[in-house]
Protein backbone atom coordinates (compact mmCIF):
# COMPACT_ATOMS: atom_id res chain seq x y z
CA UNK A 1 0.00 0.00 0.00
CA UNK A 2 1.60 3.34 -1.00
CA UNK A 3 2.39 5.61 1.79
CA UNK A 4 1.00 9.33 1.70
CA UNK A 5 4.37 10.99 3.10
CA UNK A 6 5.97 14.42 2.24
CA UNK A 7 8.43 13.74 0.55
CA UNK A 8 10.47 16.45 1.10
CA UNK A 9 12.05 18.16 4.38
CA UNK A 10 10.16 21.48 3.74
CA UNK A 11 6.58 19.49 2.84
CA UNK A 12 6.93 17.90 6.38
CA UNK A 13 7.62 21.07 8.36
CA UNK A 14 4.79 22.59 6.81
CA UNK A 15 2.74 19.30 7.77
CA UNK A 16 4.68 19.58 11.19
CA UNK A 17 3.01 23.17 11.73
CA UNK A 18 -0.27 22.73 10.14
CA UNK A 19 -1.15 19.96 12.41
CA UNK A 20 0.74 20.78 15.71
CA UNK A 21 -1.66 21.74 18.60
CA UNK A 22 0.66 24.79 19.82
CA UNK A 23 0.18 28.01 17.91
CA UNK A 24 3.00 29.18 16.38
CA UNK A 25 3.42 32.53 14.74
CA UNK A 26 6.80 33.63 13.40
CA UNK A 27 7.86 37.58 13.00
CA UNK A 28 10.83 39.46 11.35
CA UNK A 29 12.75 41.91 12.67
CA UNK A 30 10.20 44.77 12.63
CA UNK A 31 7.65 42.19 14.60
CA UNK A 32 5.96 41.63 11.21
CA UNK A 33 4.17 38.45 10.97
CA UNK A 34 5.49 35.83 8.57
CA UNK A 35 3.70 33.06 9.52
CA UNK A 36 0.67 31.91 11.58
CA UNK A 37 -0.47 27.95 12.02
CA UNK A 38 -4.02 27.09 12.01
CA UNK A 39 -3.75 26.87 16.33
CA UNK A 40 -2.67 30.08 16.17
CA UNK A 41 -5.28 31.15 14.06
CA UNK A 42 -7.75 29.42 16.56
CA UNK A 43 -6.31 30.92 19.54
CA UNK A 44 -6.00 34.56 18.12
CA UNK A 45 -9.03 34.31 16.67
CA UNK A 46 -6.67 36.21 13.33
CA UNK A 47 -6.62 34.10 9.64
CA UNK A 48 -3.71 34.15 7.88
CA UNK A 49 -5.21 37.03 5.53
CA UNK A 50 -5.65 38.98 8.65
CA UNK A 51 -2.27 38.38 10.24
CA UNK A 52 0.22 38.47 7.01
CA UNK A 53 2.52 41.23 7.08
CA UNK A 54 0.81 42.81 9.46
CA UNK A 55 2.89 44.30 12.89
CA UNK A 56 2.04 42.16 16.02
CA UNK A 57 2.38 44.89 18.28
CA UNK A 58 -1.08 46.53 16.24
CA UNK A 59 -2.77 43.38 16.03
CA UNK A 60 -2.34 42.50 19.55
CA UNK A 61 -2.68 45.96 21.06
CA UNK A 62 -4.61 45.48 24.31
CA UNK A 63 -2.37 42.63 24.74
CA UNK A 64 0.85 44.45 26.71
CA UNK A 65 2.30 41.78 28.13
CA UNK A 66 2.45 39.44 25.28
CA UNK A 67 3.74 42.37 22.61
CA UNK A 68 6.53 43.52 25.78
CA UNK A 69 7.79 39.98 25.53
CA UNK A 70 7.78 39.66 21.94
CA UNK A 71 9.67 43.25 21.66
CA UNK A 72 12.34 42.09 24.27
CA UNK A 73 13.04 38.91 22.61
CA UNK A 74 13.63 40.77 19.29
CA UNK A 75 15.77 43.68 20.94
CA UNK A 76 17.67 41.14 23.07
CA UNK A 77 17.89 37.76 20.74
CA UNK A 78 17.32 35.81 23.50
CA UNK A 79 14.36 33.45 24.46
CA UNK A 80 11.62 34.85 27.07
CA UNK A 81 8.42 33.11 28.53
CA UNK A 82 5.12 33.91 29.80
CA UNK A 83 3.42 31.15 32.04
CA UNK A 84 1.01 33.53 34.32
CA UNK A 85 -0.58 36.24 32.92
CA UNK A 86 -1.34 36.39 29.51
CA UNK A 87 -5.23 35.92 28.77
CA UNK A 88 -6.22 35.64 24.76
CA UNK A 89 -10.07 37.65 24.05
CA UNK A 90 -10.62 35.83 20.17
CA UNK A 91 -13.96 37.66 19.50
CA UNK A 92 -17.13 35.61 19.78
CA UNK A 93 -14.62 32.97 21.84
CA UNK A 94 -14.14 32.48 25.46
CA UNK A 95 -11.33 33.84 26.70
CA UNK A 96 -8.16 31.94 26.65
CA UNK A 97 -5.40 31.81 29.04
CA UNK A 98 -2.02 30.39 27.37
CA UNK A 99 1.50 30.48 28.31
CA UNK A 100 3.47 32.60 25.79
CA UNK A 101 7.38 31.60 24.66
CA UNK A 102 9.36 33.97 21.90
CA UNK A 103 12.66 32.57 21.08
CA UNK A 104 14.82 34.52 18.04
CA UNK A 105 15.42 32.96 15.04
CA UNK A 106 19.05 33.22 14.01
CA UNK A 107 20.29 32.65 10.06
CA UNK A 108 22.89 29.52 9.53
CA UNK A 109 25.38 32.52 9.52
CA UNK A 110 24.25 33.57 13.29
CA UNK A 111 22.24 36.80 12.07
CA UNK A 112 19.46 37.93 14.36
CA UNK A 113 16.43 37.12 11.71
CA UNK A 114 13.10 37.73 13.92
CA UNK A 115 11.47 36.04 16.59
CA UNK A 116 9.32 32.39 16.83
CA UNK A 117 6.35 32.66 19.29
CA UNK A 118 4.34 29.47 20.44
CA UNK A 119 1.42 29.89 22.79
CA UNK A 120 0.41 27.30 24.48
CA UNK A 121 -3.19 26.60 25.40
CA UNK A 122 -3.64 26.54 29.21
CA UNK A 123 -7.25 26.59 29.93
CA UNK A 124 -7.13 22.62 31.19
CA UNK A 125 -4.30 22.90 33.41
CA UNK A 126 -5.82 26.24 34.93
CA UNK A 127 -8.97 24.28 35.54
CA UNK A 128 -7.48 21.67 37.03
CA UNK A 129 -5.56 23.97 39.59
CA UNK A 130 -8.92 25.67 40.62
CA UNK A 131 -10.62 21.98 41.09
CA UNK A 132 -7.35 21.38 43.44
CA UNK A 133 -7.65 24.65 45.62
CA UNK A 134 -11.54 23.91 45.96
CA UNK A 135 -10.59 20.49 46.96
CA UNK A 136 -7.78 21.84 49.92
CA UNK A 137 -11.03 24.48 50.35
CA UNK A 138 -13.08 21.63 51.15
CA UNK A 139 -10.98 19.58 53.22
CA UNK A 140 -9.66 22.49 55.99
CA UNK A 141 -13.70 23.38 56.15
CA UNK A 142 -14.49 19.45 56.58
CA UNK A 143 -12.10 19.31 59.78
CA UNK A 144 -13.27 22.51 61.18
CA UNK A 145 -16.82 20.96 60.64
CA UNK A 146 -16.19 17.23 62.21
CA UNK A 147 -15.02 19.01 65.46
CA UNK A 148 -17.58 21.59 65.18
CA UNK A 149 -20.71 18.50 64.90
CA UNK A 150 -19.23 16.26 67.20
CA UNK A 151 -20.01 19.18 70.04
CA UNK A 152 -23.11 20.15 69.09
CA UNK A 153 -24.57 16.53 68.88
CA UNK A 154 -24.20 15.98 72.62
CA UNK A 155 -25.74 18.75 74.15
CA UNK A 156 -28.22 18.12 71.20
CA UNK A 157 -29.29 14.64 72.27
CA UNK A 158 -29.36 16.19 76.08
CA UNK A 159 -31.95 18.89 74.88
CA UNK A 160 -34.41 16.39 73.41
CA UNK A 161 -33.91 13.77 75.78
CA UNK A 162 -34.71 16.57 78.31
CA UNK A 163 -37.67 17.74 76.53
CA UNK A 164 -39.54 14.37 76.15
CA UNK A 165 -38.53 13.29 79.78
CA UNK A 166 -40.58 17.25 80.50
CA UNK A 167 -43.28 15.81 78.02
CA UNK A 168 -44.10 13.21 80.11
CA UNK A 169 -44.53 15.12 83.23
CA UNK A 170 -47.27 17.38 81.20
CA UNK A 171 -51.17 16.21 81.89
CA UNK A 172 -52.06 14.68 78.70
CA UNK A 173 -54.14 17.62 78.08
CA UNK A 174 -51.45 20.23 78.37
CA UNK A 175 -51.57 22.71 75.48
CA UNK A 176 -47.44 23.02 76.28
CA UNK A 177 -47.27 19.70 74.83
CA UNK A 178 -46.95 21.33 71.42
CA UNK A 179 -44.33 23.26 72.51
CA UNK A 180 -42.53 19.86 73.60
CA UNK A 181 -43.34 18.79 69.98
CA UNK A 182 -41.83 21.97 68.30
CA UNK A 183 -38.75 21.76 70.19
CA UNK A 184 -38.38 17.55 69.80
CA UNK A 185 -39.15 18.09 65.70
CA UNK A 186 -36.64 21.05 65.53
CA UNK A 187 -34.05 19.25 67.80
CA UNK A 188 -34.19 16.54 64.93
CA UNK A 189 -33.93 18.79 61.95
CA UNK A 190 -30.71 20.36 63.38
CA UNK A 191 -29.28 16.64 63.89
CA UNK A 192 -30.40 15.95 60.41
CA UNK A 193 -27.58 18.59 59.44
CA UNK A 194 -25.31 17.73 61.78
CA UNK A 195 -25.25 14.11 60.09
CA UNK A 196 -24.71 15.48 56.33
CA UNK A 197 -22.00 17.82 57.93
CA UNK A 198 -20.50 14.59 59.54
CA UNK A 199 -20.55 12.57 56.28
CA UNK A 200 -18.70 15.49 54.56
CA UNK A 201 -16.26 15.28 57.03
CA UNK A 202 -16.23 11.53 58.20
CA UNK A 203 -13.53 9.48 57.15
CA UNK A 204 -15.10 6.95 54.69
CA UNK A 205 -14.31 3.75 52.53
CA UNK A 206 -15.90 4.29 49.19
CA UNK A 207 -17.51 0.74 48.46
CA UNK A 208 -15.76 0.19 44.97
CA UNK A 209 -17.68 -1.16 42.33
CA UNK A 210 -19.57 -1.79 39.15
CA UNK A 211 -21.27 1.72 38.04
CA UNK A 212 -23.57 2.22 35.03
CA UNK A 213 -23.76 5.85 34.73
CA UNK A 214 -26.62 5.58 32.26
CA UNK A 215 -28.52 3.72 34.48
CA UNK A 216 -28.30 5.79 37.40
CA UNK A 217 -29.18 8.52 35.29
CA UNK A 218 -32.39 7.55 33.55
CA UNK A 219 -33.65 6.47 36.86
CA UNK A 220 -32.72 9.61 38.77
CA UNK A 221 -34.49 11.56 35.81
CA UNK A 222 -37.72 9.28 35.68
CA UNK A 223 -38.05 9.89 39.09
CA UNK A 224 -37.46 14.00 38.82
CA UNK A 225 -39.89 13.63 36.16
CA UNK A 226 -42.67 12.57 38.37
CA UNK A 227 -42.00 14.90 41.33
CA UNK A 228 -40.96 17.75 39.26
CA UNK A 229 -44.67 19.06 38.49
CA UNK A 230 -45.61 22.07 38.56
CA UNK A 231 -42.35 23.04 37.24
CA UNK A 232 -42.32 22.44 33.22
CA UNK A 233 -39.17 20.70 32.53
CA UNK A 234 -37.96 19.44 29.20
CA UNK A 235 -35.42 16.74 29.98
CA UNK A 236 -32.60 15.64 27.14
CA UNK A 237 -30.33 12.51 27.74
CA UNK A 238 -27.58 12.73 25.27
CA UNK A 239 -25.97 9.53 26.80
CA UNK A 240 -22.96 7.83 25.19
CA UNK A 241 -23.86 4.42 24.76
CA UNK A 242 -20.42 2.98 24.21
CA UNK A 243 -19.50 3.74 27.50
CA UNK A 244 -19.52 0.54 29.84
CA UNK A 245 -19.84 0.29 33.79
CA UNK A 246 -17.10 2.26 35.16
CA UNK A 247 -15.74 1.68 38.94
CA UNK A 248 -16.83 3.71 41.43
CA UNK A 249 -19.26 3.65 44.55
CA UNK A 250 -22.91 3.04 43.20
CA UNK A 251 -24.93 5.01 46.18
CA UNK A 252 -22.19 7.81 46.11
CA UNK A 253 -22.21 8.50 42.36
CA UNK A 254 -25.83 8.52 42.43
CA UNK A 255 -26.12 10.85 45.26
CA UNK A 256 -23.45 13.25 43.47
CA UNK A 257 -25.90 13.04 40.08
CA UNK A 258 -28.81 13.18 42.21
CA UNK A 259 -27.50 16.44 43.95
CA UNK A 260 -26.62 18.46 40.90
CA UNK A 261 -29.90 17.59 38.84
CA UNK A 262 -32.07 18.87 41.50
CA UNK A 263 -30.03 21.89 42.13
CA UNK A 264 -30.82 22.08 38.17
CA UNK A 265 -34.15 22.05 38.40
CA UNK A 266 -34.43 24.14 41.61
CA UNK A 267 -32.60 26.97 39.39
CA UNK A 268 -35.74 26.52 36.46
CA UNK A 269 -38.06 29.09 37.72
CA UNK A 270 -41.37 27.16 35.82
CA UNK A 271 -40.33 25.77 32.69
CA UNK A 272 -36.86 25.17 31.38
CA UNK A 273 -34.94 22.05 29.97
CA UNK A 274 -32.18 19.82 31.56
CA UNK A 275 -29.76 18.34 29.71
CA UNK A 276 -27.68 15.54 30.42
CA UNK A 277 -24.77 14.29 29.02
CA UNK A 278 -21.91 11.67 28.85
CA UNK A 279 -18.81 11.63 26.89
CA UNK A 280 -15.39 10.13 26.84
CA UNK A 281 -12.48 13.12 27.28
CA UNK A 282 -9.55 11.64 25.64
CA UNK A 283 -7.61 15.21 26.30
CA UNK A 284 -6.68 14.34 29.77
CA UNK A 285 -5.69 11.51 31.40
CA UNK A 286 -4.68 10.03 34.73
CA UNK A 287 -1.72 8.52 35.27
CA UNK A 288 -1.34 5.60 38.08
CA UNK A 289 2.24 4.15 39.21
CA UNK A 290 3.06 0.91 37.05
CA UNK A 291 -0.65 1.35 35.01
CA UNK A 292 -1.26 2.62 31.46
CA UNK A 293 -3.07 5.85 31.89
CA UNK A 294 -6.64 6.18 31.43
CA UNK A 295 -9.28 8.77 30.14
CA UNK A 296 -12.02 10.28 32.10
CA UNK A 297 -15.93 10.20 31.76
CA UNK A 298 -17.67 13.35 31.08
CA UNK A 299 -20.95 13.92 32.63
CA UNK A 300 -22.52 17.10 32.43
CA UNK A 301 -25.38 18.52 33.68
CA UNK A 302 -26.54 21.55 31.96
CA UNK A 303 -30.38 23.68 33.16
CA UNK A 304 -31.39 26.83 31.27
CA UNK A 305 -32.03 28.22 35.29
CA UNK A 306 -31.34 31.65 36.31
CA UNK A 307 -27.58 30.88 36.24
CA UNK A 308 -25.08 31.75 38.96
CA UNK A 309 -23.26 35.54 39.59
CA UNK A 310 -19.70 35.67 39.46
CA UNK A 311 -19.71 36.51 43.35
CA UNK A 312 -21.76 33.56 43.62
CA UNK A 313 -19.81 30.99 42.42
CA UNK A 314 -16.79 31.59 44.04
CA UNK A 315 -18.91 30.30 47.14
CA UNK A 316 -21.26 27.35 45.54
CA UNK A 317 -18.85 24.84 46.97
CA UNK A 318 -18.61 26.19 50.70
CA UNK A 319 -20.64 24.17 53.68
CA UNK A 320 -23.80 25.55 54.68
CA UNK A 321 -23.11 28.24 51.74
CA UNK A 322 -27.16 28.00 50.02
CA UNK A 323 -29.22 31.02 48.18
CA UNK A 324 -32.63 29.27 49.22
CA UNK A 325 -34.83 29.25 51.74
CA UNK A 326 -34.59 25.51 53.00
CA UNK A 327 -30.88 24.40 51.76
CA UNK A 328 -28.98 23.19 53.75
CA UNK A 329 -25.86 24.34 51.49
CA UNK A 330 -24.26 20.89 51.99
CA UNK A 331 -25.25 19.64 48.32
CA UNK A 332 -21.95 20.92 46.35
CA UNK A 333 -19.63 20.23 49.16
CA UNK A 334 -20.64 17.00 49.36
CA UNK A 335 -20.46 16.49 45.43
CA UNK A 336 -17.03 17.59 45.42
CA UNK A 337 -15.98 15.10 48.05
CA UNK A 338 -17.25 12.05 46.60
CA UNK A 339 -15.90 13.43 42.95
CA UNK A 340 -12.40 13.84 44.69
CA UNK A 341 -12.78 10.29 46.81
CA UNK A 342 -13.21 8.98 42.76
CA UNK A 343 -10.35 10.86 41.98
CA UNK A 344 -11.93 13.17 39.47
CA UNK A 345 -12.81 17.11 39.12
CA UNK A 346 -15.72 19.24 39.34
CA UNK A 347 -16.19 22.00 36.97
CA UNK A 348 -19.15 24.68 36.84
CA UNK A 349 -19.76 27.66 33.92
CA UNK A 350 -22.80 29.67 33.87
CA UNK A 351 -23.76 32.55 32.75
CA UNK A 352 -26.65 34.61 35.26
CA UNK A 353 -30.06 34.02 33.40
CA UNK A 354 -29.17 31.91 30.99
CA UNK A 355 -28.44 28.74 32.78
CA UNK A 356 -25.65 26.91 34.58
CA UNK A 357 -23.61 23.69 33.13
CA UNK A 358 -21.84 21.22 35.83
CA UNK A 359 -19.24 18.94 34.19
CA UNK A 360 -17.84 16.00 36.54
CA UNK A 361 -14.83 14.32 35.01
CA UNK A 362 -13.97 10.60 36.49
CA UNK A 363 -11.37 8.51 35.54
CA UNK A 364 -12.47 6.19 32.94
CA UNK A 365 -11.41 3.03 34.89
CA UNK A 366 -13.13 0.13 33.94
CA UNK A 367 -14.53 -2.68 36.07
CA UNK A 368 -12.01 -5.57 35.45
CA UNK A 369 -8.98 -3.39 35.41
CA UNK A 370 -7.24 -3.19 39.33
CA UNK A 371 -8.06 -0.92 41.02
CA UNK A 372 -8.02 0.12 45.34
CA UNK A 373 -11.04 0.74 47.14
CA UNK A 374 -10.10 4.77 48.02
CA UNK A 375 -10.41 5.90 51.73
CA UNK A 376 -10.62 9.23 52.59
CA UNK A 377 -7.83 10.12 54.97
CA UNK A 378 -9.33 10.71 59.00
CA UNK A 379 -10.24 14.41 59.19
N1 LIG B 1 -27.72 24.67 38.85
C1 LIG B 1 -27.66 25.75 39.63
N2 LIG B 1 -28.16 26.95 39.20
C2 LIG B 1 -28.11 28.05 39.97
N3 LIG B 1 -27.56 28.09 41.20
C3 LIG B 1 -27.04 26.95 41.70
C4 LIG B 1 -27.06 25.73 40.94
N4 LIG B 1 -26.47 24.77 41.68
C5 LIG B 1 -26.10 25.35 42.84
N5 LIG B 1 -26.43 26.65 42.85
C6 LIG B 1 -26.17 27.64 43.92
O1 LIG B 1 -25.25 27.06 44.82
C7 LIG B 1 -25.78 27.05 46.16
C8 LIG B 1 -25.24 25.85 46.91
O2 LIG B 1 -25.77 24.64 46.34
P1 LIG B 1 -25.84 23.34 47.25
O3 LIG B 1 -26.37 22.23 46.42
O4 LIG B 1 -24.54 23.15 47.93
O5 LIG B 1 -26.86 23.75 48.39
P2 LIG B 1 -28.43 24.02 48.25
O6 LIG B 1 -28.93 23.47 46.96
O7 LIG B 1 -28.64 25.46 48.51
O8 LIG B 1 -28.98 23.20 49.48
P3 LIG B 1 -29.27 21.60 49.49
O9 LIG B 1 -28.41 20.99 48.44
O10 LIG B 1 -28.95 21.20 50.85
O11 LIG B 1 -30.72 21.48 49.16
C9 LIG B 1 -27.28 27.07 45.94
O12 LIG B 1 -27.97 27.60 47.06
C10 LIG B 1 -27.41 27.98 44.71
O13 LIG B 1 -27.34 29.33 45.06
MG1 LIG C 1 -28.41 21.46 46.41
Amino acid sequence: MPLNRPHKPEELYAQVLENISDGVIALDMEGRISLINPAAQTMTGISERQGLGRFFAHLFQGQKALTQLVERCLRQGRTLSDHDDIVLTPASSPALPISATVSPNYSDSGELQGGILILRDQSKSRELEEAMRQADRLSMMSTLAAGLAHEIKNPLGGIKGAAQLLGRELPTDSHLAEYIEVMIKEVERVNGIIEELMDLSRPRCARMGEVHLAEILQEIVLFQRESAPPKQIDFHMLLDPSIPPIRGDQSLITRLLLNLIKNGIEAIEDRGELTISTKVDSELHLNRPGQRPVPFIQISIRDSGRGISRETLTNIFTPFYTTKIRGTGLGLALCQKIVGEHQGFIKVESTPGEGTCFTISLPFIRTEQGHQPHCSEPA
